[in-house]
């Protein structure tokens, strides 16, 4: 079928958005896919899905932030497929009430703060934590977190979701150092603007303009775009890429700062 024939995959934060676009990806090259989601419905119409279009899925509910959870999480893929050899930890807390929030650091709500790490970067951390063991088991595996560009520069809002992906960036490169040699490779993939519901949901009409003069390849993203990447790094092709941090955001972050300016002013 593809080149993840074989391969058994979690992707989290996969009943919507970027997640789910990523399981139908790997499940289209051949993997057996795990939807696991707090949105245990959606997760499972993913997954019935899936399995549809003749792929090979089951649906998981997990909290990722609740290590108990994310170790049932782990169990349910190796005692339903028999092993576990990919982990996208992608799930990130994008609901309004707490993104829309997340403001300035002197405006900082400590509960906005908390709740934002404890599902982007605990939840990825507990991601890596639990599945290691059963990949050194192996001697092999592949972890692709979800980062985003928001950890690579400064804004104006969004302190915490900025922090938690600079976070996993950096997570990501302990992990790699850690458990390279012994088989594991952690990547991570850096969004720029990807038209999710979630993130048209968060983005007013300047803001998307803005975007779009930024952008070097003249669209926006798709989540297509993410799950391409993420199942490259997750296949074998890659197997020589280890601790990196892949921007895939059209160039966004590729050029000067005032490219943008420069660009609406003619010039
Ligand atoms: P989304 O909101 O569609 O997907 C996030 C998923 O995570 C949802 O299905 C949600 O139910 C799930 N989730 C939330 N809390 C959870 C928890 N505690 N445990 C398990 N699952 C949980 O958002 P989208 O846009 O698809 O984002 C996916 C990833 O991409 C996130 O990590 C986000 O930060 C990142 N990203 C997205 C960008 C964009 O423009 N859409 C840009 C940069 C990064």
């Amino acid at each position: 079928m593809g080149n993840l024939d074989g391969k058994v995959a979690i992707v989290t934060g996969s009943a919507s958005g970027i997640g789910e676009c990523t399981a139908r990806t790997l499940a289209g090259l051949g993997a057996s896919v795990v939807v696991a989601d707090i949105n245990g419905s959606g997760a499972e119409s993913v997954a019935k899905s899936i399995v549809g279009d003749g792929g090979t899925a089951s649906w998981f509910s997990v909290d990722v932030s609740v290590e108990a959870q994310v170790a049932a999480l782990v169990d349910h893929a190796v005692d339903r497929f028999g092993g576990l050899d990919v982990v996208h930890n992608n799930a990130a807390d994008t609901r309004a009430e707490v993104i829309g929030r997340d403001g300035t650091v002197d405006s900082m709500d400590v509960g906005v703060w908390d709740q934002t790490m404890a599902v982007n970067l605990r939840g990825t951390m507990l991601g890596c934590k639990l599945a290691i063991p059963r990949m050194l088991e192996r001697g092999r595996g592949v972890i692709v977190n979800t980062s985003s560009n928001s950890g690579l520069s400064g804004d104006l809002s969004r302190s915490a979701y900025g922090a938690s992906k600079a976070g996993i960036n950096a997570l990501t490169m302990y992990v790699a150092t850690q458990y390279g040699r012994l088989g594991i490779s952690c990547n991570a993939v850096s969004p720029g603007l990807v038209l999710t519901p979630a993130a048209d949901r968060n983005l007013t009409a300047d803001a998307r303009e803005i975007f779009k003069l930024n952008h070097l390849t003249e669209r926006f993203g798709v989540p297509q775009d993410i799950a391409n990447a993420v199942a490259f790094l997750a296949s074998d092709q890659a197997s020589f890429i280890n601790g990196q941090i892949l921007c895939v955001d059209g160039g966004m972050l590729a050029h000067t700062p005032v490219y943008g300016q420069f660009l609406a002013a003619g010039s």
